[in-house]
């Protein structure tokens, strides 16, 4: 659904490039999360790919057809959910989608069905230059699938959200994930990206590192271990690996020795793999 080959960008005027020579594919169905820390170039890549930035070198095709060759109609195909939510602070939240709506030349999901979907409405007559950072985040996202695009650009989606509206986004982009919609999803959350994508791309410095399943990442660059926590007053710990771990003899002997408070498995998080594989910090 999305084909990127020998991408590369430079901002006019600066002196290198912020894109440096990425390729990926992404499925129809898929979500694929680009993961980097902050100015590493996931924003201007999803500029690119949804036609916002033009002087890129390389090939970019969306739903099979060149990016260049997409008329004002390719806006109709995708929804995009903007880093930093823009809307207009005079307006209501109502009249806002019923004004960016009006952009669409197809049929629309009604805006107060919208607005339930993310618990706004009760709010939809509210301008929106007195809505708290989270309820614009929230419009900023049901603006994106307004249209029922089969392609989702999606640039930090639940940065600044509570934890449960964090989860119901979350619940609404597996939904639409399950109606086969194709989903780009830009991230340093590292546990939004294990939980919701299929495949993810480390991105540093406008290289792409690696690109790979979190499963597959995780057990190809993962330590597997067990923590025990053990004691009575004083409280020690010690840690085995899981490999074999029934025919370790120091941990069946720990067992059966002492009084034992916690064991935790540990794998290692998306975050300590980013590192290993970039040398960088996700931050
Ligand atoms: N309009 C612009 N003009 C010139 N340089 C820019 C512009 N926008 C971004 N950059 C630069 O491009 C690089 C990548 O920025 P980008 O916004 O793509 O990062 P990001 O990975 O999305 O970071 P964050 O996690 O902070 O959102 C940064 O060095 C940034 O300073
Ligand atoms: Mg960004």
């Amino acid at each position: 659904m999305i084909h990127v080959k020998n991408l590369e960008f430079a901002y006019p005027g600066s002196s290198g490039d912020t894109i440096r020579n990425i390729s990926f594919e992404i499925a129809r169905g898929e979500i694929f999360g680009f993961l980097g820390p902050s100015g590493a170039g996931k924003s201007t890549t999803q500029k690119i790919l949804t036609k916002l930035l033009r002087n890129f070198r390389g090939e970019v095709q969306l739903a099979g057809k060149d990016l260049k060759h997409w008329s004002s109609e390719f806006y109709n195909h995708i929804g995009v959910g903007f880093e930093l939510p823009n809307h207009y602070s005079k307006l209501t939240a109502l009249e806002n989608l019923r004004f960016f709506g009006s952009f669409y030349s197809g049929s629309l999901i009604p805006p107060m069905d919208l607005l339930r979907m993310v618990g706004l409405e009760k709010d939809a007559k509210k301008k929106t230059g007195e809505y708290s950072k989270g309820m614009k985040v929230r419009l900023n996202f049901i603006r994106a699938i307004m249209h029922d695009p089969e392609i989702l650009f999606l640039d930090e989606p639940t940065s600044g959200l509570d934890p449960a509206n964090a989860r119901n986004l979350k619940d609404i982009i597996l939904d639409q994930k399950a109606r086969g919609k194709t989903i780009f999803l830009t991230t340093h959350n590292m546990h939004d990206a294990e939980e919701l994508c299929d495949r993810v791309s480390f991105i540093s410095d406008g290289n792409l590192v690696v690109t790979d399943s979190p499963r597959r990442l995780k057990l190809l660059n993962g330590k597997r271990i067990v923590k025990v926590e053990y004691g009575s007053e004083k409280i020690q710990s010690v840690e085995y690996s899981l490999d074999k771990l029934g025919e370790n003899k120091d941990f069946l002997e720990l067992l059966r020795r002492e009084n034992i408070v916690a064991i935790h498995s540990k794998e290692a998080g998306l975050d300590d793999i980013f590192i290993k594989v970039t040398g960088r910090n996700l931050n």
